[in-house]
Parts: C-alpha cells; structure tokens; sequence
C-alpha cells in the first residue's frame, strides 16, 4: 500500500485454532503470565496481540506505535508478522517502531548490530517506511550521546507514546539493557554492560573480549511508559529469572520486577522457561489444584529428593512440613481428576509412633498405587 493511504483493515486469512495453554492456580504470581507448551503458539498468539493492536490503533489514530526488541526470542513473532504481512493481511505502512536498544560503540552495518537484525530479520520483508523507524545509534560521537537519548524519548512521545512494547529478558533479569541497579526512574542513556549479559553474548561475537562494553537503552521508565507491554522468555536457561520477575519483589536488582507497576503487561512463556513457576514445579502448594495421579507422583518424588529420603521412608510429618498432607487423607477426600481443596492437615498433629506408622502405611499404598 502507498504511504499516505489510509490503512483499510482486511480480514485475516488462514487463522489458527486457538492455542492451547497451560492453566492452574496463579496465587503467586505478580504479573499475568500465559504458559504455552508449544513454541510455535507463543509466537503466534504474540503476533496476533500485535496485529490486533496495529489494525486498532491505525483506525483509531491513523498510525500504531510499537516498542521492539532483538535476540534471539523476538524471531518467531517477527516471522509470524512477515507471514501475515506477506499474505496481505496486515499492512505496515502507518507503523512506527521504536527499538528497545544497541550496542555501544556499534555501527549499523556491523553483522552484530541490532539495525541490521532488525532490517534483516522483519523490517525489510514488511512494507514499513524508513523514517518510521527508529532504534539508538550505536555511531553517535560520546559527548552527544546525552542529546541524542534526550532526543530518542521527545521522538517517542512526538509520535503519542508507545502503544505495545515487545520485551525480551536477559539472565540479569534486564529489559532492553537495564541491568541491576537500573531504576523505575530511568531513561534512556548510555549503560555499562553486566559481565554475565556480556558473556551471554560471547558467542555471537567469537570472543566475550569482543562484546561491546557498553550500550544505549531506554530506561525503565521509558518501557513503563508503554500503554500495553508483552515480556517473552523461551528455553530454560531462563526459567530462574523469570519466576523472579513474576513471582519476586521489586527490586533494582532486576529490572524486570519494575514490570509489575504496570497495570497491562503479560508474560508469555513455553514451558521451559516457566519451569520454576510455583505453578509448575510445585503446584501442590497452591490452593484449590487438582489431584491427579500425575502431580501426586511428581510431589512424592519431589518430596523425597527435598527430604533426602527413599519414598517408602517419608513419614507423615514430611508430608505435612511440605503442603502434602492431603495424600494422606482417605481417598474419597482427595478425589483425582476432580478440583480439591486440601482437606486439612489429617496426621500431622497427632505424632505419635502408631499413627505415623499408620499415616505411612496409608501414604505408601495411596502414593504408589492412586487409584482411589
Ligand atoms: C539482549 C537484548 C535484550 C534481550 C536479551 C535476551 O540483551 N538487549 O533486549 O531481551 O538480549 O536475548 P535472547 O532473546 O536472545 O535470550
């Protein structure tokens, strides 16, 4: 479509099923988060959030503001935007992007800028204009460095503030490149890089003697800004930082936890990375779960390794110590496949040897054959 012509919406061809996710109790969790367990329907649920948001905000504004990141996360939505793009249902010509950061010093042809990962992984295969798109420049001589970020935040709120922000995560619990000590206050400005983000970055760039010391990000404050934000971790090796960012307190030491002033965020994670979430690795915590014969064999052995003991050795106190008492209780209580709350603690109060023996005779045939 030319510039200037007025976005006109058409439906989007070839949509998918709704994806499956992973649902149960979010007690602990600070920030909405979403759990997909295949990969693929992450990136598309995000990229459809995105589109919903271009096509809304083009009606309504005649132009939709997006806040992007890079690595290695972000590429599937980017794919999926292409793919829309390409199949005529989602026209960029009215989208202005600003990215989240770039390496300092860094010029834009390097193979190791975000510029050229940005035009080669999405913006080239879209038909967005040049002037629409705006990421920090890694070239800009030091002593201007201050002027040129002042700049980069009056060129976002000039085009009405960032409607969506995609965010990705690093290991140090950063946002853009907000490492620890970055706080709700900041904007954007030069960083020093963490040792940890630089050795992250090692591989891309054959050496972590290579990695750029420094870099140019939008502050926290900037990212808090953002009208709806969509933070993303894939893999893993990034389950811990994540159950710190939804689950934690806010803290300067992860940047990430400033997140949960906001009022519209989602985090949107495969499996992996939400391995470390209460709901996922000890659910059986949680109020109001569902029993089944699955969780209740992931809880005993989950029991035994905590205690160091062999299962047939746990007593009815190990039980109790650790939310699991209701394995115990008799079997009409406890009802797999139905949703439960937990019964009350049955034999944790009453610790005398007969009744432990009992509780144990009862926690081994219950536990190792839950067919009741
Ligand atoms: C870099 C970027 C971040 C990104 C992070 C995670 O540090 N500055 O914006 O979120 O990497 O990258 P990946 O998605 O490859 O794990």
């Amino acid at each position: 479509m030319a510039k200037g012509t007025p976005p006109t919406p058409t439906p989007p061809t070839a949509r998918r099923s709704p994806p499956t996710t992973i649902e149960s109790s979010r007690d602990r969790e600070r920030l909405r988060t979403v759990v997909f367990p295949e990969h693929s329907d992450l990136a598309a649920a995000v990229a459809e959030r995105i589109i919903e948001v271009i096509q809304r905000e083009t009606r309504a504004k005649g132009r939709a503001v997006l806040g992007l990141a890079t690595g290695s996360t972000p590429l599937g939505v980017y794919e999926e935007l292409i793919r829309r793009h390409q199949a005529g249902d989602l026209d960029f010509s009215h989208v202005i992007t600003f990215n989240l950061d770039e390496y300092y010093p860094m010029t834009p042809d390097s193979p190791h800028s975000y510029h050229r990962y940005m035009w080669e992984n999405f913006f080239e295969h879209v038909n967005i204009a040049k002037e629409n798109v705006h990421i920090p420049e890694g070239v800009t001589p030091r002593e201007r460095v201050t002027e040129a970020c002042a700049a980069y935040e009056q060129a976002i709120r000039a085009a009405g503030g960032i409607d969506f922000q995609l965010l990705g995560i690093g290991k140090t619990g950063h946002v853009g490149f907000n490492e620890p000590g970055s706080d709700a206050t900041s904007r954007t400005r030069i960083v020093t890089l963490d040792t940890l983000t630089r050795r992250d970055a090692a591989a891309d760039f054959f050496g972590v003697e290579n990695v750029p010391r420094e870099a140019i990000t939008m502050g926290v404050a900037t990212i808090l800004d953002a009208k709806e934000i969509a933070l993303l971790a894939t893999g893993e090796h990034k389950a811990g930082i994540v159950a710190r960012a939804v689950e934690g307190e806010i803290s300067t030491d992860v940047a990430a936890t400033f997140l949960q002033r906001h009022q519209s965020v989602t985090v949107y994670l495969d499996l992996p990375a939400a391995a470390e979430l209460t709901r996922i690795k000890t659910p059986w915590i949680l109020e109001g779960i569902e029993w089944t014969p699955a969780m209740v064999e992931r809880s005993v052995v989950w029991l035994a390794d905590k205690s160091g003991k062999a299962v047939l050795k746990l007593s009815a106190r190990d039980y109790a110590e650790h939310q699991l008492s209701p394995l115990l209780a008799p079997a009409r209580a406890r009802r797999f496949g139905g949703s439960h709350q937990r019964p009350g603690l049955q034999s944790a109060t009453r610790e005398d040897s007969g009744t432990r023996q009992a509780a144990r005779a009862r926690a081994r045939t219950r536990v190792l054959a839950p067919s009741g």
